[in-house]
């Protein structure tokens, strides 16, 4: 990849697109047209809780901000395709993270420049000087991403804009006048600024991709920018396009000790193949990020350490201007993969998002670690709650009959206990035959998901020819775990979100039984079914 800048674009793109599963940036496919939803596609595939778009394509959460009560939730948006296309923010709004309501269109491309991936930012403080007084500013910085200079082969394709808000995120405007605040200082790949308050140097910082590394700027007023440092050219994963970053400070829980956090997607090269979101830990002297020396180790050891193993969480970053009362680091990521999202066998809408996390750092011994859980919130959709009896004993054992719980919506949790060096399989069907599979293999370590047999796959080779796996630290005794269900996700919380793995899949039946097997024994214990109903 370091040689692409030089490369003519054609070759770049082709190269791209080879490795990169179709990441169309030039290969737009604008005549997709969008016909109305038929009832049987929204009943079979819509999600009942996890945000889409009525109509059209989206990829990456944008800007997302809390103010005036509201949860504010942009995103890379093509209105008039199931393709990406010409990129927009959409737009959505929520009381409580789990129910979502869309919203008029946000910011507008105009013609060949489209709005790209970006954050947005309340300031309190009117530092920018946008804001008219009364209210204060909602300051959104984005790449502007030229498709003319793209198609002309040219490098200074991306810059980062401006445009701001006082009405408290529901209309914008471009700051037409002071565009841009960033420009391309001759990298190709140069994209997905995110801003937040560093409240230890008193200053705003900006952190974007560049191509193979992500670059840290600062400002005082949100419109001037000065470069600060990078990190990142060869540490951690490094199989595709850096993109999509974040940066933030957060408490050890349990602590008064803080660290600095960077997320940072790329695409190819994730967990599992194709896109994907690593994370470092480490400290920040107001210039310059560095790793934490043990974490350093970890990256080393294991290549990249991963927010999600899943195959489709990616370029996920965290809400700005949480209240202090509440407090959390609040964390929601695209629901697909670049190597199959323009395929899934959606036709009015393409791709949703994962549930809102709250994500944490631990740290036991001398490691730091983040999870992640699905926000408390969803707690408060739970219709009905069966508690299960302990399970004890070999082969398959049932965990749930057809007709007793919806898994269209549902959280399950249970947990594994006494696990011998064997392989425990849970199974989620339907009187399709259809099954989806998971677990953890605690001979070789690792928890699996396999979609390989969970309905449609045809459309795309990528999409469930390997089975995923995630990692485990030698032989685990116990294992807890949360799953949440809607009609085409799983999201596998294991350990209290210390290993997470989302995926989608396409069943032509809802499952409607869950079961477990293992030949050694099983021993299942603390099982609640929650019902939800959020629709
Ligand atoms: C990530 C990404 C970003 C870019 C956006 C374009 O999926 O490639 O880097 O800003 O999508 O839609």
């Amino acid at each position: 990849m370091k040689s692409k800048k030089h490369l003519p674009l054609a070759f770049y793109s082709a190269i791209l697109i080879a490795i990169a599963g179709c990441k169309p940036y030039s290969a737009v496919a604008q005549n997709t047209t969008v016909s109305v939803s038929t009832s049987a596609e929204e009943q079979m595939y819509r999600p009942n809780f996890h945000f889409t778009p009525k109509k059209g394509w989206m990829n990456d959460p944008n800007g997302m901000f809390y103010a005036n009560g509201y949860y504010h939730l942009f995103y890379q948006y093509y209105p008039d395709g199931n393709k990406w296309g010409p990129m927009h923010w959409g737009h959505a709004i929520s009381k409580d993270l789990v129910k979502w309501e869309e919203q008029p269109i946000a910011i507008y491309p105009d013609n060949d420049k489209y709005i790209f991936s970006g954050s947005a930012v309340v300031d309190t403080n009117n530092t920018s000087g946008l804001g008219t007084g009364k209210i204060a500013p909602i300051v959104a910085i984005y790449t502007l991403h030229d498709m003319t200079k793209e198609k002309e082969n040219k490098i200074d394709v991306e810059q980062q804009d401006i445009a701001y808000s006082n009405d408290n995120g529901f209309t914008w405007q471009k700051f037409k006048e002071g565009n841009p605040v960033v420009k391309n200082p001759g990298i190709r790949d140069f994209r997905d600024p995110k801003a937040t308050w560093d409240e230890t140097h008193k200053q705003w910082i900006l952190v974007l991709a560049a191509q193979d590394r992500s670059q840290f700027y600062k400002s005082k007023d949100l419109k001037n920018w000065e470069y600060l440092s990078d990190f990142g050219k060869n540490i951690g994963a490094h199989g595709g396009v850096w993109e999509c970053p974040d940066f933030f400070q957060i408490k050890v829980e349990g602590s008064n000790e803080t660290k600095w956090v960077l997320i940072q997607s790329l695409n190819p090269g994730g967990a599992n193949g194709g896109s994907g979101t690593q994370y470092f830990i480490g400290d920040f002297d107001g210039t310059t990020f560095t790793l934490d020396s043990n974490f350093a180790k970890r990256v080393e050891k294991e290549k990249a350490v991963w927010i999600d193993y899943g195959k489709d969480n990616y370029a996920g970053v965290t809400w700005n201007n949480i209240p202090s009362a509440d407090g959390r680091r609040l964390f929601i990521g695209w629901m697909s993969n670049w190597e199959y999202a323009q395929d899934v066998p959606t036709n009015t809408w393409r791709s949703a998002t994962t549930i809102a996390r709250e994500i944490q750092l631990i740290k036991k011994g001398n490691d730091y670690s983040l999870i992640s859980n699905p926000v408390k919130e969803i707690n408060k959709y739970v219709s009905k709650t069966i508690k299960g009896k302990n399970l004890n004993g070999k082969g398959k054992l049932s965990i749930l009959e057809p007709g007793k719980i919806d898994l269209t919506q549902a959280i399950v949790n249970f947990n594994l206990k006494n696990l011998k060096q064997d392989t425990y399989t849970f199974t989620l069907s339907n009187a399709a035959g259809e099954v989806l599979t998971f677990g953890i293999n605690n001979s070789d370590h690792y928890l699996f998901l396999d979609r390989s047999k969970a309905g449609k796959n045809n459309f795309s080779d990528k999409f469930a020819s390997t089975i995923t796996k995630a990692a485990l630290e030698g032989n685990q005794k116990d294992g807890a775990f949360k799953i949440i269900l809607d009609k085409t996700s799983i999201e596998i919380f294991y350990n209290n979100g210390e290993k997470v793995i989302t995926e989608i899949f396409f069943t032509n039946q809802p499952f409607t039984s869950l079961s477990v097997s293992s030949n050694e024994g099983v021993e299942l214990s603390n099982l609640v079914l929650n019902q939800l109903n959020i629709n």
